[in-house]
């Protein structure tokens, strides 16, 4: 037994709490669904460094159905970018059922790419290549996402396709206001293709987790779309991906998420996880009853609810003093002086738009009557994203043009190289591989001042 087992047992914890969950039937309009085995439960945890867990039958396969939607959507968006994709399918949650005829007034465009209507429309923008068939191309892209080859459940297609004329009115009632780009006949075949490639929870978790860790699958670590794409698939996803549940589902479980009528379910954490669930009985919804009490228990359990304290960094700011605070400030009265009109602020941690903001204010607030010197020390930092970099680099400057002499402890020159420093603060910005090397650094120029 080891410690991560912990992870699979509260996922078995989970199936057998609501193994037992009665309501709901499998979905059978699509009539090979109806032959799925209503008891099968599964669940599946991918964390960002790619670790899985699973519960129950994590390894049966099933029918993606309207779990594909936003993986399709993802390709999409990168094959045409958004603008272009945007002209043809909408991003309004309809507040319909999936199949509804959810076309917006005046222009035709579906509502969104979860509901039936969106994705049909999204599933035919995708060009064939001379090289490669549109679902050739979809297919592939879907295995990069698991991790994995995947293939298509005959059976099912073939059943869908005979039995699915609402979906195939919605195309042609679709290509009648002019927002279905090619034959709907052609369109609903592929969409229908797409709704039958076979997949397992351990599968679903690892394209949920794809999302999660911003477009990178994390178990193959092959990138598969941007990460701005893989944003934009989850906003979709929160505000439209449980049709005319979404709301309350971003109430209540607060987690980007799709269901699908074979049974599958999704939720993603977004830095953090990917969860799936399998299991066939249904509400009036269209969401597996059991994946649904599941994901709703280990959200409000865990706290996973995407805006219950929004990942708070840990403290960036570990220390903010003056030098004659140190430990090795000086005995002699007047270097201790001199030591006290420097300020010194120490980061750490990773630095993004939050943590910069965090690092300016303390440096505006540093050192004695806010003036004097001041040593910023990013000997803890461990990286500084592209957002604030630009953001120190101007916090640095405007402290010189107030005035302040400024001075980093940046042994891996994670500010930028020299040249780069000047071009951003306009000022050769002294640095130095030690605190204290830094802070006798400010203190000799004051001395050097005065
Ligand atoms: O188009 C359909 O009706 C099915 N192939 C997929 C619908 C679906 O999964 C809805 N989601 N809960």
């Amino acid at each position: 037994m080891s410690a991560v087992d912990a992870v699979s047992d509260s996922l078995k914890r989970m199936r057998a709490e609501f193994g037992d969950l009665e309501g709901g039937r499998p979905a059978d309009y699509i009539p090979q669904l109806g032959l799925a085995d209503p008891d099968a439960f599964g669940l599946a945890l991918v964390s960002m460094d790619g670790h899985r867990y699973s519960a129950g039958e994590a390894e049966t396969p099933f029918t993606l159905q309207s779990v594909s939607k936003p993986f399709i959507y993802a390709f999409v968006l990168s094959v045409l970018g958004l603008d272009e994709v945007s002209r043809w399918v909408g991003a309004e949650p309809s507040g319909d059922a999936f199949n509804a005829i959810s076309l917006e007034p005046g222009t035709g465009r579906p509502a969104n790419a979860m509901v039936n209507a969106g994705a049909i429309v999204t599933t035919a923008l995708i060009p064939d290549t001379p090289g490669e068939p549109a679902f050739e191309r979809i297919l592939h892209c879907l295995g990069r996402f698991a991790g994995r080859e995947l293939d298509v459940d005959e059976e099912v297609f073939t059943s869908e396709s005979m039995t699915g004329d609402r979906n195939r009115a919605l195309a042609y009632l679709i290509r009648s206001t002019g927002t279905l780009p090619v034959d709907p006949v052609l369109a609903v075949d592929r969409y229908f293709r797409q709704c039958a490639v076979r997949v397992t929870a351990l599968d679903l978790a690892t394209m949920a987790a794809t999302l999660a860790y911003g477009g990178v699958n994390p178990v193959t670590r092959e990138r598969v779309v941007s990460a701005e794409v893989a944003a934009r698939v989850l906003a979709v996803m929160a505000t439209c991906g449980m049709y005319d549940g979404s709301g309350e589902w971003l109430l209540r479980i607060g987690l980007p998420a799709k269901s699908g009528v074979s049974g599958g379910l999704i939720a993603v954490g977004p830095a953090r996880f990917g969860l799936a669930t399998y299991s066939p009985p249904l509400d009036a919804t269209g969401t597996s009853v059991r994946g649904r009490a599941a994901l709703g228990a280990l959200s409000e359990r865990y706290g996973l609810h995407l805006m219950l304290n929004p990942a708070l960094p840990g403290s960036t700011v570990s220390l903010v003093t003056t030098a004659d605070d140190l430990p090795s400030a000086p005995s002699a009265e007047h270097e201790r002086v001199l030591h006290g009109k420097v300020g010194v602020v120490v980061a750490q941690g990773a630095i993004d738009f939050t943590a910069a903001e965090r690092v300016l204010y303390a440096l505006d607030e540093s050192g004695a009557d806010r003036s004097g010197s001041v040593v910023l020390d990013l000997h803890d930092v461990t990286s500084v994203d592209a957002v604030a970099l630009p953001m120190l680099h101007t916090g640095l400057a405007r402290l010189s043009s107030d005035g302040r002499r400024a001075a980093v402890v940046d042994p891996r020159d994670l500010l930028g190289p020299p040249e780069l420093v000047r071009e951003g603060t306009g000022q050769d910005l002294p640095r130095y591989a030690t605190r204290e090397a830094a802070v006798e650094g400010c203190a000799k120029a004051l001395a050097g001042e005065g």
